[in-house]
């Protein structure tokens, strides 16, 4: 017994270094491709001896396993060597000017006010990590959809306003995206001290992945860190193409995430119940329609359940819908029902006369 819980301590201890040290490094694309595979391997042998040790012990089988054991135990010390020799490849930041991509796409009040500031605090462990490690930080985001175009309301003041709150710290605010005050601000920035840059998309080649605005981006630092989960999926200039410039990492809050989605889907405990929320349909139906192949329930919230309820033939007033997407919206009703997963949506709505929390309502 001994020997089996030494070796299920190894291979998780394994498995745990190997975890936590993919996700928070890697030299570049390669690498983290690399580390994620290492990832995969060393998972799959911690796996194989679960399994082993499950049929010795719960099945009382009388297999003789210690040699094998042995064994796969050797495979992950190989993948351990590898990936400290990996390791020593990767990013130094102590005292690096590094160009951090956040989602701080916050919903603002009508007098400008932050009516939820959850994305700026998830925001917070990569900057201050980066604090720690003597960085000058230049932070990027976007807010709204400006179109290219300088829209004063879209402004990130406020979001300057509430880091310079929550981190106890001076975050000083560009007045323009990539302009002679951001160069100037980028350039005279100390160590541990943190700038924001203006809303990127008031820039035309943001959206575009422009690669001349991509490679000023990259001028102003030394490393680039992504952890604007929320809009990882867009390949904009300053969440994709900087990265063909700069050496590039990913931050604590996408690690967070990746981690967490991949150990939800890929190792469900039952029921898997899957929670979305959001606008648009249009935007996730890849999300969907894979949470259909894996989830016993999927809860769907937000403005996007209106198109939902659209598609099932009830009025929805002036609530956000994409009426276009209506055959979309039904055709991931009638796969849910194949596939046996209990699709909800709210059963709380409210009408209003207004967008208005005072307003008069049923
Ligand atoms: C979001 O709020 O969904 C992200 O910030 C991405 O915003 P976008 O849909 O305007 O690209």
């Amino acid at each position: 017994m001994e020997f089996f819980d030494k070796l299920g301590k190894k291979a998780s201890e394994a498995y745990k270094v190997t975890a936590d040290k993919t996700g928070k490094i890697a030299k570049e694309a390669k690498l983290k491709m690399k580390m994620a595979d290492l990832k995969g391997q060393a998972n799959d042998i911690y796996m194989e001896i679960g399994k082993k040790v499950y049929e010795k012990h719960v099945k009382e089988e009388t297999l003789d396993i210690k040699k094998e054991l042995e064994e796969e135990c050797t495979k992950l010390d190989v993948i351990s060597d590898e990936i400290d020799s990996i390791l020593k490849e990767c990013i130094d930041l102590k005292d690096k000017k590094v160009l951090v991509r956040c989602d701080f796409n916050v919903p603002l009040l009508e007098d400008g006010t932050i009516r939820d500031n959850t994305r700026i605090v998830a925001a917070l462990p990569t900057i201050q990590y980066l604090l720690e490690q003597n960085c000058a930080i230049i932070l990027c985001s976007h807010l709204g959809r400006p179109k290219g175009k300088v829209v004063p309301e879209m402004s990130l003041a406020p979001v300057a306003k509430e880091l310079t709150r929550l981190l106890g710290k001076e975050v000083k605010l560009a007045k323009d995206v990539i302009g002679e005050d951001a160069k100037k601000l980028a350039e005279e920035l100390k160590p541990g001290e943190i700038m924001l840059l203006e809303n990127v998309r008031f820039e035309p080649g943001e959206e575009t992945n422009d690669p001349e605005l991509a490679k000023n981006f990259a001028s102003l630092a030394d490393v680039f860190v992504n952890d604007a989960f929320g809009t990882a999926h867009r390949a904009h200039a300053s969440t994709a193409g900087i990265a063909d410039y700069i050496p590039a990492v990913s931050g604590f809050l996408i690690e967070k995430e990746l981690k967490f989605l991949g150990d939800a889907i890929n190792n469900p405990k039952r029921p898997f119940v899957a929670i979305l929320g959001g606008k648009k349909v249009s935007d996730k139906i890849g999300v969907i329609d894979s949470l259909l192949e894996k989830v016993d329930t999927l809860l769907i919230g937000g403005a996007m359940a209106y198109t939902f309820f659209r598609s099932m033939g009830y009025t929805v007033g002036n609530s956000i819908c994409e009426e276009d997407k209506l055959d979309l919206a039904q055709n991931l009703l009638k796969k849910a029902e194949e596939k046996g997963v209990k699709l909800m949506l709210p059963v709380d709505t409210k009408i209003g006369k207004e967008f208005k929390e005072d307003t008069e309502s049923k």
